[in-house]
């Protein structure tokens, strides 16, 4: 019995496959190498010491996808895969909704055809849209999203949730991801966006190595956090991987339903801080200048993570200089890539 990554060779994919394979779990992993690299694979296999099967195909090709049903018994399958620049979205939606939802759809109806009704979906805080609430819970309802990235996040929720009311034998997690941020201890797999990054972690890195001149701070004049700059949850990409162990542990104990977590840490750090923060523990410096707020940007929002933690016994728990140090410790180990 096999759990099934789509976009498994991606950040968050790459760091849940590891913990995956850490656990004994035997895993297959799919992915179009859109955006990630081949020679993750070997990474988790060399951080592991596990193998296991993969197949490049895009998730979008019934046909294929079928095959790896075919051939391996798929017990579960993560989803990691799907378009997740915001900016970019906005500029191409009908890529957005074709890759994520379309994906998503053909990814199920696959599923079904073969009997795997266990699945756990990437979703993000950004499905709670622009309230007044600051901390956000898993019993707000969903809000307007402000870019076809969160729509995408928005609308497969609820497919599931209709997948789930027509078939209560599905076992589904969705998981709302804050802000990931990080690298394994080992700095063999962490975040390397295609291109410009338009996150602010991966920017910082690219300033710290040199490849970009310096950072912009969108927006240091928000009167609702401590220092003017923008306020995120960020947590670890490892605590966010092992909170999908976590997830999936719960599904299989709890055989059928559909649950929603929020994964962070309830702890938010601004912009500022974190690039203190990096410069700090790593050393370096981090040129930047204050720019204006960038649209659709949020002042603060954080999670509330109490249910993750009492239903999953889940808790994020490394800090900020953690996240800064082995975002750092990735970009040395692999800057010459
Ligand atoms: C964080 C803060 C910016 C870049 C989005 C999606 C979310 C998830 C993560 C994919 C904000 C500031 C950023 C820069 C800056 N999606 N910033 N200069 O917008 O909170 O969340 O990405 O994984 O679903 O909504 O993340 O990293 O872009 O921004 O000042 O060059 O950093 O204004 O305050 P965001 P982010």
């Amino acid at each position: 019995m096999a759990i099934l990554l789509p976009g498994g060779a991606g950040y968050i994919g790459s760091h849940t496959a590891v913990e995956l394979l850490n656990q004994g779990k035997e895993i297959v992993i799919v992915d179009d190498f859109s955006n990630s690299k081949s020679e993750v694979l070997d990474k988790i296999k060399q951080i592991t010491g596990k193998d296991f099967k993969f197949y490049e195909l895009n998730y979008l090709d019934k046909e294929s996808l079928e095959k790896v049903f075919e051939e391996n018994d798929i017990e579960a399958v993560i989803n990691f895969a799907g378009y997740k620049a915001v900016g970019e979205s906005v500029k191409k939606p009908i890529e957005y909704y074709i890759n994520n939802v379309s994906g998503a759809l053909v990814l199920l109806d696959t599923m079904k055809k073969y009997g795997c009704k266990r699945f756990i979906f990437s979703s993000s805080a950004t499905v709670y849209g622009e309230r007044k609430e600051v901390e956000y819970t898993e019993e707000m309802k969903r809000g307007e999203t402000t870019n076809p990235y969160g729509t995408t996040k928005a609308m497969i929720e609820k497919i599931l949730e209709d997948i789930y009311t027509s078939d209560p034998e599905w076992s589904i997690g969705i998981l709302r991801y804050f802000n990931p941020v990080g690298a394994h201890e080992s700095g063999l797999i962490g975040e390397n966006p295609q291109g410009i990054p338009n996150n602010l972690m991966p920017f910082i890195m690219k300033v710290a190595n040199k490849e970009l001149d310096h950072l912009n701070i969108f927006g240091n004049d928000y009167q609702e956090t401590k220092d003017g700059t923008g306020a995120r949850d960020f947590l670890h990409v490892v605590d966010l991987a092992i909170g999908h162990i976590k997830a999936l542990e719960k599904l299989e104990q709890e055989k059928t339903g559909i649950y929603v977590y929020n994964l962070g840490t309830g702890n938010p750090y601004t912009v500022q801080e974190m690039v203190d923060t990096f410069q700090k523990v790593n050393h370096v410096v981090v040129p930047y200048q204050y720019t204006a707020r960038r649209a659709g940007d949020l002042p603060i929002y954080y999670a509330n993570s109490e249910k993750a933690k009492k239903e999953l016994n889940w808790v994020a728990t490394k800090t900020l200089e953690d996240m800064c140090k082995d975002s750092w410790n990735y970009v040395q180990k692999n800057s010459n890539k």
